[in-house]
Parts: structure tokens; C-alpha cells; sequence
């Protein structure tokens, strides 16, 4: 049986990255890790306190990607799965500047991700994220030296570690991805609170809030979010991971869909938060009872928050209306 069809809005490629993968990469490329047991690497990777703690497991990982083919295997193994889980719209963040500072060019590994995007089973395209952490300038930089490859992504992302670095700061090279046409989008919300999710929507113009789970505690931003049917990319896995709920039946994602927001169910970083988009969906469903119509509802919202034109975000969310629920547990047959 196919699985509820359903778009995936926030999902960092470089959060893809297998145990079993990096490993084999590593062996490839003579890169030196701890342990070379995919079991015990993996094991490492569900133990964070926050998002810190994860980022500095996830970008040490990275060190095993060197060559177009790497970037191809993991963009390629990524949309696999993706396109098992229901997946059939997929918009992919990558983080330029971790590969750039380890040496890797532009070009190596956009060739790579965009050519697994081509040969997909799936429609996908890529988001370019800065590193917030780095700082504006970096950004810019960054920016100047993605443009020669434009074509290779649509829209540009913030993420990294959020308190202390606020979206007010990435004002210019927001302006500067505006004038090239490109989609705007910013991790806002996730461990800050609300005022960097009024400042990613009021300073930068972002068109989606990655996260934005602390939105709930200002009543006149959720007021505000509804009556702009601003998306929400919501990943509850990583949410436990990250220690941003204690336990997922605590987790705001049905109260922001009964609040009326536009709120979608992704998977972040995969590889390192226990699922992808249809053992998220599978979770909630579970710890937040939801029900039927709720699933139906995040499915047709994942089609809206896409960067797809009018007629093909109706297609699919008449396949959503149309698919048989009762018949499957939220993208995995029963
Ligand atoms: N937040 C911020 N930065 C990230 C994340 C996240 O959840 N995943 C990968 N980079
Ligand atoms: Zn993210």
C-alpha cells in the first residue's frame, strides 16, 4: 500500500548521514573516527541535552564528506527513504559553510546534491542555510560565492545554534537573497523564544518559521501567524531529542493545529533523532492522539507551505483528501 503522500519542508541532508554510511564514506575517504561499529556510532548519536550537544556530534560527522559522489550518495540514500515514507515533494536544507570550511568548493557538492535530486523518485530541491553562529558577514560571503551556482537552490535558510545569534542580524543578506529571487525561510523559535520568530517574519520576511514550537506563548504572534497562514515546519522527534519537550504527549503540535495554524510534521536530521517524516507522523499520532482528519489536515498543509506552483499543491492535496486513512497508520501500512 502507498503511504499518505505528503511534503517535507525541514530536513537538513547533512542530518541523513547513516551510522552506516559514515563509516563507509570514512573508509572511502580515509577519515579517522572513534569507532568504525556502526551499532556504537549510532548509539552516540541519540544522547544530546540540547541543541548543542547535537551540533557538535553532527558537525564532526561531516568531516567524511570530501568528493560529488559522497554528496550524491547522501542526498540519494536520503530521498529514498523519503520517498518511502510518503515523501513526494521534498525541500532540503544544506549548510555550505561547514563544507566550505572543510575545504570541499561550491561546486563539488552542489553538482553532487543536485544530481541525486534529478534522479530521484521524488521532486526536490535545495535550501542553502547559514551557519547563524558564524555571524552576518560570513553569511554574506557565503551568499557571494553560492550565486555562480544559483540555479542549484531555490531559497536561503538560518540555522545552528539560535540563542545569541538573532535573526535581526542576517537583515542584509536576507535583502541580498531577495533581490536574486530566491525563497526566504529561518529557524526561529526552536530553543529562543518568540521575539526571534516576530524578527525572522518583521526584519528578514521569511515566508516559513522552521520550528517555532515557542510561538504558543505569545498570543498576539499566534494571532498573527494565523491570519498569515505563516507555515510552521514542525519536527516533534527532534523536539524530544533536543530536550525542547520532555515528553512528546507535551508537545505543541496539536494545540497549534486546534490554535489554526499552518503547521507541517518533518523530520530535521534524521539519522540522529530516532525517524523520518512517517515515524514522526506515526509518534504523534500515537502521544497526541490525533486524529483522521488531523492527519489529513498536516498532509494538505505540507502541499500548501510548499515552494510548488498553485495547480501542483492542488493535485496533491487532492490525493490527500483522496487517500484511504482508515486503511494505514500515518504512512505506514497497518
Ligand atoms: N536547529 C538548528 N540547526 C540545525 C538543526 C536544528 O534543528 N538541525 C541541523 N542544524
Ligand atoms: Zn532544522
Amino acid at each position: 500500500m502507498t503511504p499518505l503522500p505528503v511534503a517535507e519542508l525541514h530536513v537538513h541532508v547533512e542530518g541523513t548521514l547513516e551510522a552506516e554510511l559514515l563509516v563507509s564514506l570514512a573508509r572511502r575517504n580515509g577519515v579517522a573516527l572513534p569507532t568504525y561499529d556502526p551499532v556504537a556510532l549510532a548509539g552516540r548519536y541519540r544522547h544530546f541535552t540540547n541543541l548543542q550537544s547535537f551540533l557538535d556530534v553532527y558537525y564532526a560527522n561531516l568531516a567524511v564528506l570530501r568528493a560529488e559522489e559522497d554528496f550524491y550518495d547522501l542526498m540519494a540514500a536520503y530521498l529514498r527513504r523519503a520517498a518511502a515514507a510518503g515523501v513526494r515533494r521534498a525541500e532540503v536544507f544544506f549548510d555550505p559553510q561547514t563544507h566550505l570550511n572543510n575545504g570541499i568548493g561550491f561546486e563539488t557538492m552542489v553538482n553532487g546534491l543536485s544530481a541525486a535530486a534529478q534522479d530521484a523518485p521524488i521532486a526536490a530541491d535545495l535550501i542553502l542555510c547559514f551557519l547563524r553562529d558564524l555571524g552576518p558577514e560570513a553569511a554574506e560571503e557565503t551568499l557571494r560565492a553560492a550565486l555562480p551556482f544559483r540555479e542549484h537552490f531555490i531559497g536561503v535558510g538560518l540555522d545552528s545554534a539560535e540563542v545569541g545569534h538573532p535573526p535581526r542580524l542576517f537583515k542584509r543578506v536576507y535583502e541580498m537573497a531577495a533581490g536574486e529571487g530566491l525563497h526566504k525561510v529561518a529557524h526561529a523559535g526552536e530553543e529562543a523564544g518568540p521575539d526571534y520568530v516576530w524578527e525572522a517574519l518583521d526584519v528578514l520576511g521569511v515566508e516559513r518559521i522552521d520550528h517555532g514550537v515557542r510561538a504558543l506563548a505569545d498570543p498576539e504572534l499566534v494571532a498573527r501567524l494565523r491570519a498569515e497562514r505563516v507555515p510552521l515546519t514542525v519536527c516533534p522527534l527532534s523536539n524530544l531529542c533536543l530536550k525542547g519537550v520532555s515528553s512528546l504527549s507535551e508537545h505543541p503540535l496539536k494545540a497549534m493545529l486546534d490554535a489554526g495554524l499552518l503547521v507541517t510534521v518533518n523530520s530535521d536530521d534524521p539519522a540522529y533523532f530516532g525517524g523520518h517524516v512517517d515515524d514522526n507522523f506515526a509518534a504523534v499520532r500515537s502521544a497526541l492522539s490525533l486524529t483522521d482528519e488531523d492527519l489529513r489536515q498536516l498532509a494538505r498543509n505540507s502541499f500548501e507551505a510548499s515552494f510548488i506552483d498553485d495547480g501542483e499543491k492542488k493535485r496533491w492535496q487532492d490525493a490527500v483528501d483522496a487517500f484511504p486513512l482508515s486503511q494505514c497508520s500515518a504512512g505506514k501500512p497497518v
